[in-house]
């Protein structure tokens, strides 16, 4: 049925071991288009393209040896490759929001994979949230997030690994990190890299979905916090759990605290949205090794001001 769909140019939402994504054909320029509307996507901000395979992305994108290396390393997994887009993919022009280049990805998770084979070609799948919204990472989430928007959800259970995939450009003459996420920065590196570069702000059109203000719960949010101050829920870590809250990780476990990130974030803002007395958000500190830098990473745009649509109810 979602293949039925997926060819009718609708979209489809579908678990990926990150997050759930946003399903669409990513050759038709409607159903992308449809994609962008459903979570209010400003068209600035380009797609990333799931394919089953290395095979079948090396035929979208200029593969250099160090790119297959990383691929065959880390593919299927959450590793997203920003390469050079080849001509004549059939790929709809949108998808690269007017860059030369595509984002490619190959998703470990069961259901992704199945999904994959059976519509045979590629599917765009931004993560299924609206636009500034925390990212979903179970079918529920979606539908509160995107429900009557879009054609259907597949239920695949919670997602594994629970924050995006890595997004690594490799079309520069250096490898430039655009997003930390599931693949540490560590892991990259000891994966034979031999150098890993910051975007660069003088060029913002490189990066344009590293928005200061994203993941944006209700609640105000701040980090790095001792104590929690009257009012505020405790997103602790570790032993530092205080007061009345949710801890990402009793173990102190980055793998587990990932998991449970986005979950926990939405769960204490409905905590304080049923208080209905204002009220936030206060964040133990997180080790920024390995997993650590994508949480914190995700957790500073989710404290930062908000822009007026960010901020608007959705
Ligand atoms: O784990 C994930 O990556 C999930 C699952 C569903 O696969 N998808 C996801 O998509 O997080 P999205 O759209 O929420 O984030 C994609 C990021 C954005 O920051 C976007 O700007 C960037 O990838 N991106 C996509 N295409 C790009 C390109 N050609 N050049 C630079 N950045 C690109
Ligand atoms: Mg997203």
């Amino acid at each position: 049925r979602a293949v039925a769909l997926l060819r009718a140019g609708e979209c489809v939402a579908f678990p990926t071991e990150t997050v759930y994504g946003l399903g669409a054909d990513a050759c038709n320029e409607r159903a992308v288009a449809a994609v962008f509307a459903a979570k209010g996507r400003p068209p600035s901000n380009p797609l990333i393209v799931h394919v089953a395979g290395l095979r079948e992305a090396m035929a979208l994108a200029e593969f250099s040896s160090a790119a297959v290396r990383l691929a065959e390393r880390f593919w299927p997994g959450p590793l997203t490759l920003v390469l050079t887009r080849k001509a004549d993919t059939g790929l709809a022009a949108a998808i690269s929001a007017g860059l030369p280049s595509v984002a490619l990805r190959v998703p470990a998770h069961p259901v992704a994979q199945r999904l994959l084979a059976a519509f045979g070609e590629p599917l765009a799948a931004p993560s299924a949230n609206p636009s500034g919204r925390v990212s979903p990472t179970t079918a529920r989430h979606v539908m509160e997030g995107l429900g009557g928007r879009i054609a259907a959800v597949i239920d695949g259970g919670t997602c594994g690994v629970g924050i995006e995939s890595t997004v690594l450009s490799l079309c520069g003459p250096h490898p430039v990190l655009l997003r930390a996420g599931g693949v540490p920065r560590e892991a990259l590196l000891a994966a034979g890299l031999d150098r890993l570069d910051v975007p660069d702000p003088a060029q913002p059109a490189a990066s344009p979905g590293m928005l200061e203000s994203h993941y944006a719960t209700r609640a105000p949010i701040r980090l790095n916090a001792d104590r929690p101050r009257p009012g505020e829920l405790w997103l602790g870590f570790g032993d530092d759990m205080q007061g009345e809250g949710l801890n990402l990780s009793p173990a102190g476990d980055l793998a587990e605290a990932a998991a449970n990130l986005f979950s926990h974030l939405r769960a204490l803002d409905e905590m304080l949205a049923a208080r209905g007395q204002g009220g936030g958000i206060a964040v133990a500190r997180i080790p920024d090794t390995g997993l650590g830098a994508a949480i914190n990473d995700r957790l500073r745009r989710a404290a930062a001001p908000r822009t007026a649509q960010e901020a608007a109810p959705c």
